[in-house]
Formats: C-alpha cells, sequence, structure tokens
C-alpha cells in the first residue's frame, strides 16, 4: 500500500498491481493496475472515498493502523463494482461506527453484491453535500460511466474531483500526479476503449461538466491524479467525438495467407489514397492495440477464412467485441477466403447490424484473389476514399 498526502488533509492510500495481467478477462494490460483509495480528514468527520479490490483487502485494512486513522465516518461508494467496493464489508468491521455514502443504484448494489445492510447505507441524492467539519463532500450522481450506479464525488474547498473509473487509466507508478506521456496516454486510450467507449454520448456530457465546473484536481481511483485536468478531459473530449479519423481498420485471421494478401493489397491501395490504414492479425497482435485502434477508425474491413462452413471463430469474436464497444466507425466490410463452401459473412453481417454502418460489397473468393478479385479491392479502395472524402477526412 502507498500513502501519500495529495493536499492538506487529502489523502492517498492506494495500490499499484503490477501482477494483474489482463482486466475483466479481457484485455490484457501492459503493465498492471492500480486501485485507488482516498482519504479526507475534515476538522469534524473523516471519510474514505472508494475502497479496495478484494485481494488486497488485508493490506488495506492494515494500513489504516500503520498510518494513525483510527476513525473513519463515512465510506463514500462511487461506484459499486467490486474492485472500488470489495473491501467495504471489511472496513465496516474495522470501523463499525462508519456509515458507507452512496445513490440509491449502488445501494441496490451494494446489497445484492456484497450484502451491506440497509441499516449501513445513507442514500444521497444529486448535489446533495455531506459536512466534514471544514471539508464538505457534493455528490454529482453520473450514471453510465461506466455503470448505472456511477456518481462523483466533488470537495468544494479544493475544488478536486474524484471520478471513480471515469478519466482512470489501468497504470502504475511510483509518484501519484500524472506526467503526460505517450505510455500513459495509450493506457488511458486503451482502458477508455474498453470501459467508456460505449457511453461516449454520456461521456461526452461530464466532460463539459467537469470543464464547466473549472475542477482543479481530477482523482479517479485507477491510474494517476490529474492535477491539469485540462490533459485528460482534452484527450477524452477526443476520444469520446463523434468523429473518426481518417484510418481503416484490417483486423484479419488468415490460415493459407489467401485472406492476409488481399488485406495486404487492400492497404497498400488505401496508402495510395492517402488512408491511413491499421492490419491487426487477430490470432498473434495485443488485442489493446486493436481496442485502441477503435476508437480512432471510420472504417472496419474484417478479413477471415472460412473455417468448416463459417467464419473463423477468431473472427467472429472480434466482431462481436468490436459490436459491444460500439465503436465510431462508420463504414464496414468483409474480405474473405473459402476452401469447399459455407456462409463466411452472413452471421457476422448480422451481429453489427445493430451499429447501422455503411456496408460496402464484401469480397468473397475461393482460395487465392485473382486478377477479378484485385479489381474489386480496388474499386472497394476507391469505394471507402470516396466515403472518407465525403466525411471530409481525405
Ligand atoms: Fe474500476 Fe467499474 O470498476
Amino acid at each position: 500500500m502507498t500513502y501519500k498526502k495529495i493536499k492538506e488533509d487529502i489523502l492517498y492510500a492506494g495500490m499499484n498491481d503490477k501482477d494483474r495481467l489482463i482486466f475483466d478477462e479481457l484485455i490484457p494490460l501492459d503493465n498492471g493496475t492500480s486501485y485507488n483509495s482516498y482519504i479526507i480528514k475534515g476538522s469534524e468527520k473523516t471519510a474514505v472515498i472508494d475502497t479496495m479490490y478484494p485481494k488486497f483487502t488485508q493490506e488495506y485494512i492494515k494500513s489504516f493502523d500503520e498510518n494513525g486513522i483510527t476513525k473513519v465516518d463515512y465510506i463514500i461508494a462511487n461506484h459499486g463494482e467490486q474492485d472500488h467496493s470489495g473491501s467495504i464489508p471489511a472496513m465496516l468491521e474495522k470501523f463499525p461506527e462508519a456509515i458507507v455514502v452512496t445513490n440509491a443504484v449502488c445501494a441496490g448494489n451494494l446489497k445484492e453484491m456484497l450484502l451491506v445492510p440497509e441499516s449501513k447505507i445513507k442514500v444521497i441524492t444529486n448535489n446533495e453535500e455531506l459536512s466534514l467539519g471544514n471539508k464538505t463532500l457534493k455528490f454529482l450522481i453520473a450514471p453510465g460511466v461506466h455503470w448505472p450506479d456511477t456518481m462523483f464525488t466533488l470537495l468544494k474547498e479544493d475544488n478536486a474531483v474524484f471520478t471513480c473509473d471515469f478519466l482512470g487509466a489501468h497504470y502504475i507508478f511510483d509518484d501519484v500526479f500524472a506526467v503526460p506521456s505517450k505510455e500513459l496516454e495509450k493506457s488511458a486510450k486503451k482502458y477508455f476503449a474498453e470501459i467508456m467507449m460505449p457511453f461516449s454520448l454520456v461521456c461526452r456530457k461530464y466532460v463539459k461538466q467537469l470543464k464547466d465546473l473549472n475542477v482543479e484536481m481530477i482523482l479517479p481511483s485507477h491510474g494517476p491524479i490529474h492535477k491539469n485536468p485540462s490533459y485528460i478531459l482534452d484527450l477524452y473530449e477526443d476520444w469520446a467525438g463523434e468523429k473518426g479519423k481518417n484510418l481503416v481498420l484490417l483486423p484479419y485471421v488468415s490460415m493459407y495467407q489467401s485472406t492476409k494478401e488481399m488485406i495486404d493489397y487492400l492497404a497498400e491501395k488505401l496508402k495510395e489514397k492517402g488512408i491511413n490504414s491499421y492490419k491487426h492479425d487477430i490470432v498473434d497482435d495485443n488485442l489493446g492495440d486493436l481496442a485502441i485502434a477503435l476508437v480512432d477508425g471510420t472504417t472496419i474491413i474484417i478479413g477471415t477464412s472460412m473455417v468448416l462452413a463459417g467464419p473463423h471463430p477468431a473472427a467472429y469474436n472480434t466482431v462481436y467485441l468490436a459490436s459491444i464497444l460500439r465503436p465510431k466507425a462508420k463504414i464496414a466490410s468483409f474480405i474473405g477466403s473459402y476452401g469447399w463452401g459455407g456462409n463466411l459473412f452472413g452471421k457476422m453481417s448480422e451481429m453489427i447490424a445493430p451499429l447501422k454502418l455503411d456496408v460496402i460489397e464484401p469480397i468473397l473468393v475461393k482460395g487465392k484473389a485473382k486478377k477479378e478479385d484485385y479489381e474489386k479491392l480496388d474499386r472497394m479502395a476507391e469505394e471507402i476514399y470516396i466515403k472518407h472524402k465525403v466525411l471530409g477526412l481525405v
């Protein structure tokens, strides 16, 4: 556990989890993550904002004694997911006088998921305030980033906002304050792609709210603290924006190189037209890199070999992931190769239908692409070019 004084009477009490290789059993982590909890010592009351991932509960609870914190009056739960709320039951044992403070939706989750007794929960409403004496907490209910139970806690006197998952990053650090770097930006973007991108519209609303409040410090519950809030708010404004970049994503799986040759050819043709592309080997490349590219891509062309009578399962998995992450892409199609027959694109087309993409005629080839197939790829590249031009991207 790391304790660090952030400002007078604001303590960081967090943990770098260097060994965590994957989050939500979905996207690999580059270098683990951090779980941040905060302690606010008011002149009359002490509040803890978010707690700890259950794996580290013992260490977390012990750290209060080690750091001389003998009294906790309020445990603020900004979100019910257990990487932040998981240590609440142990906290209530350690500090029996403490009350959990949260919104109604999160209260329901804490009762269901952690069996927190109703009598130990104080339910607050949007904009409600809680006095700690010389410090005041104000609760800003912010459903949808990324659960329906989320809220932010504003420490009024310091104009500092505790945003839990929102504006966070799976990132470990020695100094708790963010130092802008390519590495931090990549971590925050990957985190945004997996956790926040499906809720981009809601993200835009809260970015504006925090900008309008002119907050001076952003303290998320994963990743470093932002003393320069515009750094992360501006990045979110871009990532959550409606307009993609002049970028075509080419995720592919190819058993005998026929599909890969078509993907390579298409990438070259796009390059000749001034369009960037990102080729992603679905089997060998890091899924996190594809997630990052999904934040920016305007077009997605999926390449797949046929396995038995349908798409390769890895391609199917990628299409499903892309469909639930709800990227800002506007255009899509498929390229594939088969040996003896089947339906290569039918199910994948159904899967992306809810995204309401502009679908270009797919290209299906038996074995290797021939002259007429390369002509189809030329036409696909031209069609993408025209559509990107209409969108003002080239
Ligand atoms: Fe970091 Fe939604 O939990």
